[in-house]
């Protein structure tokens, strides 16, 4: 998968050279570009912002930059043929006004190979940077949760990381991205591992046993009692498939 961030702060992606991120640049996985919008500005303040129409608080970024980056990035098409060569790539703009990321959308971004993240500060970017964008490529405006950051890079890194470890071969035991919480659409049941008593607690018995039939009943019923407890949403919006008649009588 092809990744580029177009940023004023291109410093917060330091951490893409870690862990299970970095593992999967270097081993060639993950290419991820981040690119400083000001190399697209021409003025010697390099201007990336103006006040906005119809008055209000703060600034709005100014469409230019953003215009030549995605010139730089996706050219237009010179004529019929060059089109379909590469396929168009999914821009993701994450602002507290999109739809709320979530794993299903990672699945679905996971499945792309070229994704661009154009990071917005202040308080947004004019709108017709998205619809000129709309004409060469998918256009979608995500928000990582209901609150407000100060910018799109820490949103962009919540998405990045749910993504990249769904890529296939990023984490070395596929049975992990399964048996994980919203996997299912339900929350993982608690984990327990060494020492068997800690400080007087006790790992429940059952997960000793060694009978993987218990494990599983014990485990399901702790994800579903889980669920209830911390998010009764994810129950009332399950399919019919994720509870059967054996979740009941547990
Ligand atoms: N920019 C500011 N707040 C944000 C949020 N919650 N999600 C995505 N981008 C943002």
């Amino acid at each position: 998968m092809r990744v580029d961030i177009l940023t004023i702060f291109p410093d917060y992606f330091a951490p893409l050279e870690l862990s299970l991120i970095g593992k999967a640049r270097v081993t060639g996985l993950l290419d991820v570009g981040v690119h400083d919008l000001r190399s697209w500005t021409h003025d010697v303040h390099r201007t990336v912002d103006d006040t906005p129409y119809g008055g209000g608080p703060g600034m709005v970024m100014r469409p230019e930059p953003w215009g030549e980056a995605f010139d730089a990035l996706v050219p237009v098409p010179a004529d019929d043929l060059d089109v379909g060569l590469d396929p168009a790539p999914l821009l993701i703009v994450p602002t507290p006004a999109g739809q709320r990321f979530d794993q299903a959308m990672a699945h679905s971004f996971a499945a792309e190979q070229r994704l661009i993240f154009a990071c917005g500060r202040y308080e947004g970017i004019d709108q017709r940077v998205l619809e000129e964008a709309a004409t060469r490529m998918r256009v979608r405006e995500v928000s990582s949760g209901d609150y407000v950051l100060f910018g799109g890079e820490v949103a962009v890194l919540v998405m990045l990381e749910a993504v990249v470890r769904l890529l296939p071969g990023v984490i070395g035991n596929a049975d992990s991205l399964t048996e994980e919480s919203h996997a299912n659409g339900l929350l993982e049941a608690p984990l327990y591992t060494k020492p068997a008593v800690w400080r007087g607690r006790e790992v429940p018995e059952v997960l000793r046993s060694g009978d993987h039939g218990r494990i599983a009943k014990w485990r399901r019923a702790q994800s579903l009692l889980r669920t209830a407890a911390q998010r009764p949403d994810m129950l009332s919006r399950a399919a019919p498939e994720t509870l059967d008649k054996h979740d009941v009588a547990t």
